[in-house]
């Protein structure tokens, strides 16, 4: 097997991920969300205009995962405004985190994650958070099994309404190592108090 490839993004990159951002994000949520509405929100969020910008902000990384030289995900990592509901007021967010269909299960989603929480630690970031899609069930089991409990919900306009959508923490360092699998329930855990 070829070893997989992640590199740093770079403004030279912005049309390839825009091509990216919105082919995997129609291929994640069409079956499982209305398709127009995914499809509007594809075209606004991965305009060039949009996609640039991420570049244009300091505290924000965004990282390209290539296949046998072929580019088939990315993860983009940001300070943010943090939910209310996330203890840590400096986490970090993972923003996005998307791999092709035909590129997944294959390990590389692990890699891709771990990558990008290796950023987020380089941005002096101590806690992961991101918002998920309560209906994306692979993705939920995903992070659980890498460490990632519920802290509650954050708003998120999707199709013109206000949605509650799931928002998973984690901390950057797990058992003093980064990116340590852990094999646990397929659920969510609750935040202990
Ligand atoms: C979420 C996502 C990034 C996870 O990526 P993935 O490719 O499914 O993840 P991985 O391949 O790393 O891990 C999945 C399983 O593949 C298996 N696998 C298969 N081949 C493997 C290999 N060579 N090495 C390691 N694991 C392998 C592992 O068993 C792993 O199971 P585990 O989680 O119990 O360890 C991916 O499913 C995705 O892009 N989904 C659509 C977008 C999305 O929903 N993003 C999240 C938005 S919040």
């Amino acid at each position: 097997m070829i070893a997989p490839l992640i590199r740093q993004a770079s403004v030279d990159d912005v049309d390839l991920l825009c091509r990216l951002g919105a082919a995997t994000f129609r291929e994640t949520y069409r079956a499982i969300s209305d398709p127009r509405e995914v499809d509007d929100y594809a075209d606004e969020h991965f305009a060039r205009d949009k996609v640039l910008a991420w570049f244009r902000k300091p505290c924000a990384r965004t990282l390209i995962a290539c296949l046998r030289g072929e580019p088939v995900g990315y993860a983009h990592v940001r300070s943010a405004k943090v939910p209310a509901c996330v203890a840590d007021r400096k986490a970090v967010e993972l923003s996005r985190l998307y791999l092709l269909a035909s590129a997944q299960g294959t390990g590389l989603g692990g890699a891709l994650l771990d990558a990008a929480i290796d950023e987020i630690a380089a941005l002096g970031g101590a806690t992961v958070w991101l918002g998920a899609y309560d209906r994306n069930a692979k993705a939920l089991a995903f992070y659980a099994r890498r460490g990632f409990v519920r802290a509650g919900t954050h708003e998120f306009e999707f199709g013109g309404q206000i949605h509650h959508d799931p928002v998973l923490t984690r901390p950057v360092a797990l058992d003093g190592k980064t990116a340590t699998i852990i094999r646990a329930s397929q659920d969510i855990p609750e935040m202990p108090r």
